[in-house]
């Protein structure tokens, strides 16, 4: 019996450890989209596609994930410079939400 007790109260834990990761990981997407359409949406559009002023497409990027976070936060050309506009987690928020607006190869 008490074995069992044992058993149960990890897989509980378990699935409760997982659960909570999803759940940070889908709020952080949500509050990197909310960022995104207040700084961002101006050039690259609401799908990131836009390519105005100059803006790359973001669903066609292929650069790594430090790349993206550098982009944001030291600029490149047109696009400005973030890091002393949004925080880090910010930037990590908006580097989760603009990996998935690529397209699905
Ligand atoms: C004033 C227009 C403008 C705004 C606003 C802007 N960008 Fe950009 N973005 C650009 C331009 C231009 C480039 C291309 C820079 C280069 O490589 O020459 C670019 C490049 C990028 C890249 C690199 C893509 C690649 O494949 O090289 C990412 C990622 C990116 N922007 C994300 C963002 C995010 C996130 C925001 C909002 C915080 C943002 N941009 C706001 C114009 C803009």
């Amino acid at each position: 019996m008490m074995h069992y007790l044992f058993f149960l109260t990890i897989i509980i834990g378990i699935y409760c450890s997982c659960a909570s990761k999803t759940q940070t990981k889908s709020n952080e997407i949500h509050n990197g989209k909310l960022i995104y359409n207040t700084y961002c949406i101006s050039c690259h559009g609401i799908l990131g596609d836009a390519e105005i002023n100059g803006a790359k497409n973001l669903i066609i990027s292929t650069i790594p994930t430090m790349e993206i976070s550098d982009r944001i936060a030291n600029g490149k050309g047109t696009m400005k410079a973030y890091s002393k506009l949004l925080t880090e987690e910010q930037i990590a928020a908006l580097v989760e939400y603009v990996i998935t607006m690529r397209k699905k190869q």
